[in-house]
């Protein structure tokens, strides 16, 4: 099937199953909230980020989109949103894709991980009305310019509100990265043993996911009060260090090199390694790449290492978020969050708001709530 039909596709199957969508682009039509704007954005260019924008750009405004990561691109979707007017910018790293956004002055901006806002600061560029942050990494990048005192925009942060980690984080991650699992090696999760490395919300979803699915999760995580919480939640805490032997590992912790190079040669032969977090440095693929002795890509995403010390480990999606580089798992909590970032712009407009960290107000999650509630 040709990439443009492939996504005409989904967008018609997302925009039947999910009129939340819809009533958004509905209600941004006729208020046209981005009129005489530019709207910068950076986003992992998936079909539901397709879905997202196409209602976003019945309001109004100029829209210039940056890929926040080449691995989660899909080709399809840049033809798309060109088709309907949308500056798109896949870039071949990931500094490249945002610079172009950075030049086209944004006045309002959805990010994923800061990379625009970082890259914006940078250039001594604001968005005058601001800036809306979805990812947990990308609120400490922001907190770390705030630090600095460089936060003059506001940032809201819906990370942090009552819905994301609850929803999207936990469940939506959760489902997804098993099911790209499953799709990527074909194997079954029941009685396979998993480590989990971070059991922050993802990787209490992770480890939630696997456990319902049969598998025997060991978590690790350098803070013990998670790893308490962990036991509580019927898996086997385990101290970072300890020696076990996994089949499966999977990182969820925001950490660059939570699974080091020296970690991986420990790992029984043939574990697999996934990423959940946001970055693509969790587990050292890089170190793994230039010391292995062998490589072979023995699919589609899926490539066997042999590690310098001799045991072989097989990394899925190169060590990106793999649900995202499979687009894989239901779209629901994906797209209601991606409500919450629509109606965090508007909310933006309609009256200046304070530099630095914004909280998201209760009411813009019940507003949300209500969009995705049937009744
Ligand atoms: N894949 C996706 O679609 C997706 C969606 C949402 C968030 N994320 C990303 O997933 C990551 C985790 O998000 P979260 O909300 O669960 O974060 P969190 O901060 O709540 O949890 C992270 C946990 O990892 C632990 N940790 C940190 N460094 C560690 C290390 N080196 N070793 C062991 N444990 C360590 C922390 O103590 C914490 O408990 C972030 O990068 C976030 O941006 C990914």
């Amino acid at each position: 099937m040709p990439s443009a039909s492939r996504v005409q596709y989904e967008l018609a199957r997302i925009q039947t199953f999910f009129p939340a969508l819809t009533a958004l682009g509905n209600s941004l039509a006729a208020e046209r909230p981005f009129d005489g704007l530019t709207v910068g954005l950076n986003m992992h260019l998936t079909t539901l980020t397709a879905t997202l924008v196409r209602e976003l750009v019945l309001g109004g405004g100029r829209f210039v989109v940056a890929a926040a990561n080449p691995a989660t691109t899909d080709g399809g979707v840049v033809e798309y949103l060109r088709d309907i007017g949308v500056e798109v910018h896949p870039g071949t790293g990931r500094s490249d894709a945002q610079t172009p956004v950075v030049a086209a002055s944004p006045d309002l901006v959805g990010d994923v991980g800061f990379a625009l806002g970082d890259a914006m600061i940078a250039a001594g560029i604001r968005p005058r009305h601001g800036l809306v942050e979805i990812t947990g990494t990308g609120v400490a990048r922001m907190r770390a310019q705030a630090a600095h005192g460089a936060l003059d925009f506001p940032v809201l942060n819906i990370n942090d509100g009552r819905l994301k980690k609850a929803i999207e984080n936990r469940h939506g991650v959760g489902e997804g990265l098993w099911s790209a699992f499953t799709t990527l090696t074909g194997q079954h999760l029941a009685g396979r043993r998993v480590r989990v490395i971070g059991y922050g919300r993802v990787g209490a979803g992770v480890a939630g996911y696997a456990k319902s699915g049969g598998a025997v999760v060991e978590v690790v995580d350098r803070d013990p009060v998670r790893r308490l919480i962990a036991r509580f939640d019927g898996h086997v805490p385990v101290a970072p260090d300890a020696a076990t032997n996994p089949q499966v590992v999977v990182t969820a912790s925001g950490a660059r090199n939570a699974l080091s190079l020296a970690d991986i040669g420990r790992l029984p032969e043939d574990t697999v390694l996934i990423n959940a977090g946001h970055n693509a440095d969790e587990i050292d693929v890089t170190g793994l790449a230039d010391e292995a002795t062998e490589v072979d890509h023995i699919g589609p995403r899926v490539v066997r290492y042999r590690h310098p010390k001799g045991g072989h480990v097989v990394v899925l999606g190169g060590g990106s978020p793999l649900n995202i580089v499979m687009n894989a798992g239901s779209n629901e909590p994906v797209l209601l969050h991606f409500t919450l970032l629509a109606l965090g712009m508007r909310w933006l407009l309609a009256e200046p708001r304070p530099n630095g960290e914004v909280r998201l107000p209760p009411s813009l999650e019940q507003d949300v709530a209500r969009l995705w509630l049937p009744t």
